[in-house]
């Protein structure tokens, strides 16, 4: 009967990234540097408000958008770190990690033959479920961009059925971030189009530099910006599966229609830690976030000094090297670097077409270790001479 399971979802790959990482067993000395999480335990009075939850009884169901307690914790959370003012009673809604809030936001807004603009090389959480929710994803190449998806890109693709455009910022695989001038020129573009903007905003906390600046905080975008967000990234909580949404009230009821219908609520236990995360431990994120700078240096004048052509990262915790110069296939190049050297890496093409001739290094890994590996890659990459 298998012909009788839904197509759309049934022409979808695992992910690349996973595909690659289940090869690692046979590996079990390789530096894995194909994680994309941090290296981080939750931060221990975190930890300490979930066991407390538990013994409190705190066990049962919650209201469909998540407690009162930490949607009010979020929206205060938004309007410190960032200047942007949410209602907590009707504009925020809790979800199943970011990837939840990804689920329910494209629930909520497509139908059959809408298209999203998404940059490339994508993150893969978006286009699987654009498709298993029957929209078009429209990609955008951002190669010659410096991996940033800018409103010159994005004018070129819009057509009549562009319904929504993803923003990643800092972007996952590239490390990159819009700039504050460069959001300002996308909301000049979309400011009389009706067109939402899915603004991923999950590594806000992991900028070494600058600023976060959300695309919701520039003029006429609040209306029709989706802000996903959550703890994974900021608290090392990827497991908890705590993610949020901001947006206007006539999105959110209907994104908590998708919750309440989908999953009822968000754990109990999970959205106490949250809420512990946003309120007590709302500046946790420096102290990884400065581990991480040191992290992206090291890596990055590494790469630089074996001559790799390189875009610097500006948040998150990756960075994406050209390996066009060795003329191999990103797949190829990783599973021999795996093989030759024990450095795991996760070859370009798993974030699209657009992503091949690179590769992801995840450097949310101890600083020795990847001194370790860039020794190795730099052996590696002595045969390529
Ligand atoms: C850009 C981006 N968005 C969303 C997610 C999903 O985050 P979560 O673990 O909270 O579902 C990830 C996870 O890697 C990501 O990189």
């Amino acid at each position: 009967m298998e012909h009788l399971i839904y197509s759309n979802l049934k022409k979808q790959e695992i992910s690349g990234i996973r595909k690659f990482t289940s090869m690692l067993v046979d590996y079990p000395d390789a530096i894995n540097l194909t994680i994309g999480q941090p290296d981080f335990p939750t931060p221990n009075h975190v930890k300490e408000s979930a066991k407390q939850a538990i013994d409190q009884n705190f066990t049962s169901y919650t209201p469909n958008a998540g407690i009162l307690e930490l949607r009010n914790a979020i929206s205060q959370f938004y309007k410190e770190k960032y200047g942007l003012t949410y209602n907590p009673q009707d504009e925020v809604v809790v979800t199943h990690g970011a990837s939840g809030a990804i689920m329910a936001v494209l629930r909520t807004i497509l139908t059959e033959g809408c298209e999203v603009i998404v940059p490339a090389p994508v993150y893969p959480g978006y286009v699987p479920i654009i498709e298993m929710f029957g929209g078009v994803p429209v990609y955008v190449d951002t190669t010659s961009t410096y991996f940033v998806l800018t409103a010159e890109l994005i004018e070129k693709h819009i057509t009549e059925r562009t319904r929504a455009i993803f923003l990643c910022s800092p972007a996952n695989p590239v490390g990159t971030i819009i700039e504050e001038e460069q959001l300002k020129e996308i909301a000049k573009l979309l400011k009389d189009k009706e067109i939402f903007i899915l603004s991923d905003e999950i590594y806000s906390e992991l900028i070494f530099e600058k600023t976060h600046h959300s695309i919701a905080s520039f003029e006429g975008m609040r209306d029709k910006t989706i802000i996903i967000n959550g703890v994974s990234k900021s608290h090392s909580m990827t497991g908890w599966r705590i993610g949020y949404t901001l947006a206007p009230t006539y999105i959110s009821k209907e994104i908590t229609k998708v919750i309440a219908y989908f999953l009822s609520c968000e754990s109990s236990i999970s959205q106490s830690a949250a809420l512990e995360a946003l309120t007590a431990g709302k500046d946790d994120a420096i102290e990884m976030r400065n581990e991480y700078k040191k992290r992206r240096d090291l890596v990055y004048s590494r790469l630089v000094s074996m001559g790799f052509d390189v875009v610097k990262p500006e948040g998150a915790f990756y960075i994406f090297p050209s390996i066009k110069k060795t003329k191999m296939k990103s797949f190829d190049f990783c599973i021999e670097l795996l093989k030759e050297q024990g450095v795991a890496t996760v070859p370009g093409s798993a974030f699209s077409n657009y992503g091949e001739g690179y590769i992801r290094i995840s450097y949310a890994q101890p600083i020795e270790k990847l001194e370790d590996a860039m020794n190795r890659l730099e052996k590696f990459m002595e045969k390529f001479k």
